[in-house]
């Protein structure tokens, strides 16, 4: 089968690799090791020279070492060009620039491609949405980290006579908190007869959500008592540090360490297994979840894993740029960013269509099922009084929690701020005496999902996952509460969705 990736953004292994894409990868990947090998790494050196020339943006909004400067090298050795930044400080992220504008400055800036990490999930898939040119994902809050899992599975790949099914693999570590783990357990879900099995406290075991999505395609999991019965029974233990920054404070760094003292991986742990031991990397160096001399073993496949990267990101970058075609830059955004799918259409009743049906408003939004106790957070987070913008007058049924909003309008920004404030709140529109429109307005649950960033504007979209609704940027499953809605209302939903990932036009 014919494989092109030219153009391709790189956001998700799970949506947007396959088997056969991340095989071929391997292969390219161990070509351009092989040519390391010979000393010919200069063969590549006018690959984006010339008539070629390539220059990669980088936009990194958090701390790397690895990532950025693996695709800096693997840039440079292929003669392209590349800029950007790393940390927000001394660019217009200071002055609230948003994601949408910073991409699209770098392609005014004549970039062809964009590496991009940010601590939102979902971040980079509206990048990718937004952009005209191809963007890679180097990492989005807790949801992915894409070529870490494809420089993952090449070190596999060449250390296991070229084979990625019938894999056992051992996980350790914080496995709740990292995106590393969630991309690698995706990856492995490509391949055939995969057994996964890990150990760890509850707070740091593997999440349900990345659980329920391996096994639904075919992976084995299993969860052991302790890193020895992991470690003696897989050919391959992947640890994690703690990500104390993703944590939000919730458990203090010192509790953490002392969850994670019996998962260490010390000389001990490792005397009866043959297992090679991979790490994405950093090492906590305070916590040290792997013990000092275990680098100095022949188990170890860490610092092999840094090299790996540097080829695979050769040739991801190689076959992304590949195609020659000249680019002009798009100075105008896609009428499909400016709106989700999240509208879950409600039946208008025939009296609201007739008359009266919602008394003492003409013209207006009614905003109905609002959780008990929010009116008085959703009117002042809307800045609603009864001098409001609207110059209308603001109805605050609390008996029934409904707010009522006379000869006033809504923007999209202040359904999703009341969303958040009072999930699935029920917005009719008034016109007239009757009602025009009437929906449930959903929100992706993820505090960390992307679509809650207010100044951000990204629009929320769903899409449908073999009948489980799914955030469109962060993945995270959605599963409809409001009672109101029929089981019908809910199924027509569902059908209405795209039934993946697709690049918006
Ligand atoms: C990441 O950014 O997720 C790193 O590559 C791994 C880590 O920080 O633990």
């Amino acid at each position: 089968m014919e494989i092109n990736l030219a153009n391709t953004d790189i956001i998700s292994i799970l949506n947007d690799l396959d088997k056969e894409k991340i095989l071929y990868l391997c292969e390219r990947a161990e070509e351009m090791r092989d040519l390391e090998k010979d000393g010919k790494r200069w063969l590549l050196n006018n690959t984006f020279t010339g008539e070629n020339q390539k220059v990669l943006a980088y936009m990194f909004y958090e701390p790397s070492t690895r990532t950025r400067f693996r695709f800096d090298t693997a840039m440079r050795e292929l003669g392209g060009k590349r800029d950007g930044f790393t940390g927000t400080e001394g660019t217009s992220m200071t002055k609230k620039e948003t994601i949408r504008d910073t991409v699209k400055m770098m392609e005014a800036n004549h970039f062809d491609a964009i590496v991009m990490r940010h601590p939102k999930a979902g971040a980079l898939q509206w990048a990718a949405d937004v952009a005209d040119i191809p963007v890679i994902n180097a990492g989005d809050g807790k949801n992915e980290h894409p070529t870490q899992a494809l420089l993952d599975l090449f070190t596999i790949y060449i250390n296991n006579n070229k084979s990625l099914d019938g894999l056992r693999i051992g996980l350790g570590g914080d496995l709740s908190h990292g995106r590393t783990i969630r991309s690698l357990v995706f990856a492995l879900s490509h391949f055939d007869d995969v057994t996964i099995r890990w150990a760890a406290e509850d707070y740091l075991g593997l999440p349900e959500g990345i659980h329920e999505v391996a096994e639904r395609r075919g992976v084995k999991i299993i969860r052991e008592r302790s890193v020895e019965d992991v470690i003696n029974d897989c050919e391959y233990y992947y640890m994690t540090r703690p990500q104390f920054e993703k944590m939000g404070g919730e458990i203090s760094e010192s509790e953490i360490a002392g969850l994670l003292k019996r998962y260490r991986i010390t000389l001990e742990k490792i005397r009866k297994s043959k297992a090679r031991l991979m790490h994405p990397l950093p090492v906590n160096g305070e916590v040290a979840e792997i013990e000092f001399p275990v680098f100095f073993t022949k188990n170890q496949l860490f610092y092999q894993q840094a090299e790996n990267g540097i080829f695979l990101s050769k040739a991801l970058l190689f076959e992304i740029l590949s195609d020659e075609t000249y680019r002009i830059f798009r100075d105008r955004l896609p009428e499909s960013l400016l709106v989700g799918n999240n509208r879950l259409e409600r039946a208008i009743k025939n009296r609201e269509k007739e008359s009266l049906a919602i008394d003492v408003i003409q013209n207006g939004v009614v905003l109905d099922h609002l959780s008990y106790g929010t009116l008085d957070r959703i009117r002042s987070e809307l800045a609603l009084n009864e001098y409001s913008v609207f110059g209308g007058e603001i109805i605050n049924d609390e008996k029934k929690a409904i707010l009522k909003i006379k000869e006033g309008e809504l923007s999209e920004r202040d359904y999703k701020k009341i969303a958040m404030i009072s999930p699935e709140p029920t917005i009719n529109i008034i016109r007239e005496n009757k009602v025009k429109e009437k929906f449930v307005y959903l929100l992706c649950e993820n505090e960390n999902c992307i679509t809650r960033e207010i100044m951000e504007d990204v629009p929320p979209k769903f899409y449908n996952d073999d009948g489980v609704v799914r955030c469109r940027y962060c993945g995270q499953r959605y599963n409809i509460k409001s009672r109101k809605v029929s089981d019908e209302e809910k199924e027509i939903f569902v059908k209405s969705l795209p039934e993946k990932v697709e690049k918006l036009s």
